[in-house]
């Protein structure tokens, strides 16, 4: 038995329990991995009440990300063996003692990253790196405007971009979360909550407006960001953690020659192994160069995960929060 974070019931979340749980021996291509650590993400939030769009019944534990070391590997798995420190997706599951994955989700760790770094990297890294240099195609010298550039995806948003020669505005509420995306490598600072996104969008792009818009935060932020896009702009469609699933008006996206692109990060996993596998390998090879920082801002205890998901709901966090084992 492993101490276990349990979705009781579709819903808020009061619907987490910490319980005693079962984890089964890995079967053909998987391996269980004893955690050491647990990425808290924004869809864990969405998985809990439902809406999310991998459906999860429960009691299941949420959770899709760990780090932590391999305890056993399932029939055909020759690229572990027990003892490696690995960091994983998991689908579900991540908040918890120990895990079973597939092989195929689960990397060695570099050395020199801790298992609290680890369990941050492979969702918000993966998705940002796969998203603009593959979905959106970024360009060195291009402009890059990340929405809610603070956040968990955008802090890595920031910096894969910039680690990619775009120039790069970060947009964020408050001056704390606009630090970090300074930190981050950003070249311009706006506060949506204060400043007006479009005036200053233009004003800093000689009024032709953004080449590329990463978008966690949909509703108002992606309404403003169709306002402020260049001609022939891509506007990468990531999340809607304002809670509003914006509308892109078809005039709009016509007159300006726009694309907007959908982006499903764990979707690649499977349509293409291969693209997924060439991002987590130049991700890696930059954490190993020293040019990734994997800004975690808060940790909590294992039993401590509904704090985390408040801290996370209420804006509190910047880059990611993690569970600790
Ligand atoms: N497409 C994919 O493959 C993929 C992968 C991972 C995550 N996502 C999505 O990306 C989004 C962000 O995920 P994350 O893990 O980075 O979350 P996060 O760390 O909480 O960041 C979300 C950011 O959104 C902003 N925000 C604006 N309105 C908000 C509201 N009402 N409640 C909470 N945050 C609000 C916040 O920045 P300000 O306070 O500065 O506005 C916050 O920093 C989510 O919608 C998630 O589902 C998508």
């Amino acid at each position: 038995m492993v101490k276990a974070i349990v979705c009781t019931k579709l819903g808020g979340l009061d619907t987490l329990e910490l319980r005693d749980i079962v984890i089964p021996e890995p079967g053909p291509g998987e391996i269980r991995i004893r955690t050491r650590a647990a990425g808290i993400n924004f869809p864990d939030s969405l998985q809990i009440a439902g809406t999310y769009q991998h459906k999860a019944t429960p009691p299941f534990v949420p959770g899709m990300e760990v780090a932590g070391d391999v305890e056993a590997c399932g029939p055909g798995v020759a690229a572990f063996k027990p003892g490696d420190r690995v960091f994983a997706t998991t689908g579900t599951g991540g908040y918890a003692e120990a895990v079973v994955t597939k092989a195929a989700w689960a990397m060695r760790m570099p050395a020199r990253m801790s298992y609290v770094q680890g369990a941050g990297f492979p969702v918000t890294y993966g998705t940002s790196h796969l998203a603009l240099k593959y979905r959106a195609a970024l360009k060195a010298g291009e402009t890059l405007l990340v929405l809610g550039a603070g956040g968990g995806v955008g802090v890595t948003a920031v910096e894969t971009g910039k680690l990619m020669g775009a120039r790069v505005i970060a947009a964020a509420r408050g001056a704390d979360k606009l630090a970090i995306a300074k930190d981050h490598g950003a070249d311009d600072l706006i506060d949506y909550a204060a400043e007006d996104m479009r005036e200053r969008v233009k004003s800093l792009t000689g009024g032709r407006g953004a080449d590329v818009i990463y978008d966690p935060v949909g509703g108002d932020a992606f309404d403003t960001g169709l306002r402020c896009i260049a001609w022939e702009g891509r506007i990468l469609v990531i999340g809607f953690a304002s809670g509003r699933i914006a509308q892109a008006p078809t005039n709009i996206v016509l007159v300006k020659n726009i694309a907007v692109l959908g982006f499903a990060w764990s979707t690649y996993r499977t349509h293409k192994p291969a693209v997924f596998a060439d991002s987590y390998r130049e991700l890696l090879a930059w954490f190993e160069a020293g040019k990734l920082t994997s800004h975690v801002s808060f940790t909590y205890p294992l039993a401590d995960a509904r704090i985390a998901l408040a801290t996370l709901l209420g804006r509190k966090s910047t880059g990611k929060i993690v569970l600790t084992t």
